[in-house]
């Protein structure tokens, strides 16, 4: 099939890249000139693993093709996806200007039936406020889809290429055949299509994060108890997961939840909710928890050095997960200011994200090229993010670099008692 996807970010490129694997033709379409610049030079403007050698393959074999001009790779298209951001707005909600904005465009390049798809995260009723924007440029015939994206960064090759589900929102017949015949090679496996009306669709989506989000947070709290009553939240955790009821993904405690989705959905679903006069209370308060959460390293940080003026802290760890280069409401940012604030130096590494925090803090804090020069003559090390180089460093040589061998454990990677045994002064989450 022909495709466009508008917004190359994140999801629009890892939807393209695929799409065109599995032998369509694909045009990724984005305002952003130097980024489709660089993808035809054959450079990635993010990081994700797996996503270069599937673009540049695609690329060369001319199934994809990057380009600013919408109403070209509209016109040549039977599909055209909606990818681009979605940020939360000043109240809360989901800014939808960049949706809308691309919806009229489309519009008014429409030339024959088109199917357009909501692929960005957005609140319910965006489906009709799309066609209404669409229809107000065109007499063309045209269907509106909602269809969320459930992928993770990180993994989102994998998660595209075999969803656990596909979710589409459709009211019309020829539409859902469409949509049902592209997704179909990536559902082989037996992963259900899921039709429905759009409503269902886009809260689905919410109401997917949301839930990850409030286990996250859950969890914080139940390592938080655990540190006042003594009890070990990794024996908590394996024994609650192995209820099969419960199961046991998105129960690892930590410094709280970031990233481009958790944060803005869950704002945006308690301010939908809200608009309609209902208070979501669950989600208000999984919100504040990981507002707390997200400084808990830096109040055990006081706690064990009283004062932080003049104190360097290395950081291991800035992205807001592994395996992506996303610092975009980040735990580390939270952490990092906080330390400023206080009087602190930072000294970081992230394997990945460097860049990405060099234009937010500039020369406020160090970055480094290596992780152990991070250590050189900080007086604690602390793990925020928990990249695999992480999980079993070389513990003499951090003990020979850091002034203090004091660790600061973030996502609980170390063992207590080996940490203990090697001569460590080590704070982890609810341990
Ligand atoms: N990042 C994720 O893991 C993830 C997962 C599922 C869903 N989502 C949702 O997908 C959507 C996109 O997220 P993202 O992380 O890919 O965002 P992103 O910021 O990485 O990418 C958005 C892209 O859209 C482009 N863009 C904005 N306005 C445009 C316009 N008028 N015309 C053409 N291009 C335009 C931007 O230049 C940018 O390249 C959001 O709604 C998000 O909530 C994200």
């Amino acid at each position: 099939m022909k495709i466009a996807v508008v917004g190359t970010g994140y999801v629009g490129l890892v939807v393209g890249a695929c799409l065109a694997e599995n032998g369509n033709n694909v045009a990724c379409v984005d305002r952003d000139a130097a980024k489709i610049d660089m993808l035809r030079a054959g450079r990635m403007p993010i990081y994700e693993p797996g996503l270069e050698e599937i673009v540049r393959r695609n690329h060369e074999e001319e199934r994809l093709a990057f380009t600013t001009d919408l109403p070209a790779a509209v016109q040549d298209s039977d599909i055209v996806f909606i990818a681009v951001g979605t940020p939360q707005g000043e109240d809360g909600s989901a800014d939808l200007q960049h949706v809308l904005g691309v919806a009229h465009k489309i519009g008014r390049a429409l030339s024959k039936y088109t199917v357009i798809v909501d692929k960005s995260t957005v609140p319910v009723g965006t489906a009709a406020r799309v066609k209404a924007a669409i229809a107000a440029e065109t007499t063309q015939p045209f269907s509106v889809v909602s269809n969320p994206e459930f992928l993770k960064q990180g993994a989102a090759i994998e998660d595209f290429m075999k969803p656990d589900r596909v979710v589409i929102g459709s009211d019309d017949e020829r539409s859902a055949a469409l949509m049902k015949e592209l997704y179909g090679p990536f559902t082989r496996t037996g992963a259900p299509i899921m039709m429905m009306d759009t409503a269902s669709a886009e809260l689905s989506k919410y109401a997917a994060n949301s839930i990850l989000a409030t286990r996250i947070s859950f969890m914080n709290e139940i390592a938080n108890v655990c540190e006042l009553v003594g009890a070990d939240v990794d024996q908590v955790r394996r024994a609650i997961g192995s209820d099969r009821r419960i199961g046991t993904s998105f129960l690892f405690p930590g410094v709280g939840y970031g990233g481009s989705c958790f944060p803005k959905d869950v704002k945006a679903l308690v301010r939908s909710a809200r608009d309609k006069g209902y208070e979501f209370r669950i989600l208000e308060a999984v919100e504040s928890v990981n507002d707390s959460q997200k400084l808990k390293l830096v109040c055990k940080m006081q706690e064990h050095f009283g004062e932080l003026k003049g104190r360097t802290i290395a950081l291991w760890g800035l992205a807001f997960k592994p395996r992506t280069d996303d610092m975009r409401e980040a735990p580390a940012i939270s952490i990092i200011n906080r330390l400023l604030e206080l009087g602190a130096g930072v000294r970081a590494y992230d394997p990945e994200a460097a860049d990405t925090a060099r234009r937010l803090f500039g020369d406020r804090i160090a970055l480094c090229e290596k992780s152990y020069d991070a250590l050189n003559g900080a007086d604690a090390l602390a793990v925020v993010t928990e990249w695999n180089e992480f999980r079993e460093p070389d513990f003499k040589r951090i003990k020979q670099l850091l002034k203090t061998p004091v660790v600061f454990d973030g996502r609980n990677i170390y063992s207590p008692e080996h940490m203990r045994a090697l001569g460590f002064t080590y704070f982890s989450i609810g341990r």
